[in-house]
């Protein structure tokens, strides 16, 4: 367990307590599609509450850059937060100043307040001491239970935890210990799986991998990248040919690090990426110049899951095809099913993050089944890539 406060440690009764949560969730014509962050918040929340602390709650949405605009309030997320709590949430038409210190001043122990958009105020971001110092104000107690944004330095996210008693709320302790148990102490071996579209986006993450993971599958159009570094002719696939060189320096920082990389060699080919395609399985060895590759092949499939079989620790990060588009998502189907299977049977810790991922996921029915799967997209990234996360170090000193 890392060394922080937790709510164990915290006298909550009667107490103003402010909670960074994340509900950057999304929202279509003003209602919450994914209500998954909302319901992830609720335990620290409700613990709160039925301490007898004041529950006020602190979040962003979207990002308004600093100006105030209807579509980017967090008004519609009283609701659903009520529903998730199980009792009414009142709000507070900015999140400093006179409107918010008004509400704060009528809330009565057990009683919880939504604070409007953290970003309708530039200083947020700038993570300015005097806004810091408007939000402090507000509250006896700092939690931070906001993981999936802790890869940003802002005011509710960093600043605020030097001006309070500062502790990590249940989710963000939750995240920190399956992360950890993933990475950091991992029962080994320890497989990782990293896919999307795009090597540029990853080379930080790969680079840390390599030298953490004793095997690191690649799948994705990042793959058709490095088949093509290693004078694999891929057609007219997605690859970031001009890259060559650093995927090769990739693959020479695993050899050193003892980590084996396993990349597709099959491939599922068609002339065109649109959905029902027709499409064929060819070696990658033989992608004619006019197809492209749009997901792993069954050869490559039995052998990620032989890896899995053989794995005790799972992290995955991205699809291994291009899975909104059918038939292009039975390789990702069929790891994720199979990566669940385990982990349901206790075999394999698996750990999943990232956005993409979890639709993956979610599409493949192997979300409930996964060991843990994160609420952090960008958050989940920079931890993948060894960075130190501002929001979790603020708590620790
Ligand atoms: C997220 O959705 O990843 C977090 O809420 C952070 O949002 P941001 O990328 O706009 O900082
Ligand atoms: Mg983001």
């Amino acid at each position: 367990m890392p060394q922080f406060r937790t709510l164990d440690d915290l006298q909550l009764s009667a107490k103003r307590v402010l909670v960074r949560c994340d509900l950057n969730v999304p929202m279509k014509d003003g209602k919450v599609t994914d209500a998954t962050r909302i319901e992830r918040s609720a335990a620290t929340l409700k613990e709160i509450a039925a301490k007898g602390g004041r529950v006020i709650i602190l979040s962003h949405f979207g990002r308004p850059k600093g100006k105030r605009a209807a579509e980017f309030s967090l008004q519609p997320l009283v609701e659903p937060l009520a529903k998730a709590l199980g009792k009414s949430v009142a709000f507070a038409e900015d999140c400093i100043g006179k409107p918010a210190e008004d509400v704060v001043a009528t809330l009565k122990d057990g009683e919880v307040t939504l604070l409007e958009n953290l970003r309708f105020h530039d200083a947020e971001e700038a993570n300015d001491k005097a806004f810091a110092a408007a939000l402090a104000k507000l509250g006896d107690i700092y939690v931070n239970d906001a993981f999936s944004c802790a890869h940003r330095a802002h005011a509710s996210t960093e600043g605020l935890a030097h001006l309070l008693p500062a502790a990590a709320g249940r989710l963000m302790q939750e995240e920190l210990d399956h992360l950890g148990a993933a990475l950091e102490k991992p029962q080994r071996p320890v497989t990782a799986l990293v896919g999307g579209a795009k090597v540029s986006t990853k080379l930080d993450l790969l680079g840390n991998l390599v030298t953490k993971v004793d095997r690191l599958v690649i799948g994705g159009g990042m793959a058709n990248t490095f088949l093509f570094a290693q004078g694999i002719e891929v057609g007219k696939s997605l690859a970031e040919r001009d890259l060559a060189d650093t995927a090769r320096e990739i693959l020479a920082k695993a050899k050193a690090a003892n980590c084996t990389i396993v990349l597709p060699v099959d491939a599922v080919v068609a002339g065109e990426f649109k959905a029902g395609a027709a499409n064929k399985v060819v070696d990658v060895k033989a992608v004619p110049a006019d197809q492209m590759i749009l997901d792993v092949g069954p050869k490559s499939i039995a052998a990620i899951n032989k890896h899995l079989d053989e794995s005790k620790t799972l992290v995955w990060n991205g699809p291994l095809g291009a899975f909104e588009t059918a038939p292009f998502d039975q390789g990702t189907v069929a790891v994720a099913k199979h990566a669940a299977a385990l982990s349901k049977a206790k075999k394999l810790l698996s750990v999943a993050g990232g956005g993409d991922t979890v639709a993956a996921l979610a599409h493949a029915g192997a979300e409930d089944d996964f060991s843990y799967i994160s609420t952090a997209g960008g958050a989940f990234l920079e931890w993948l890539e060894g960075k130190e996360l501002p929001g979790v170090t603020a708590l620790k000193s």
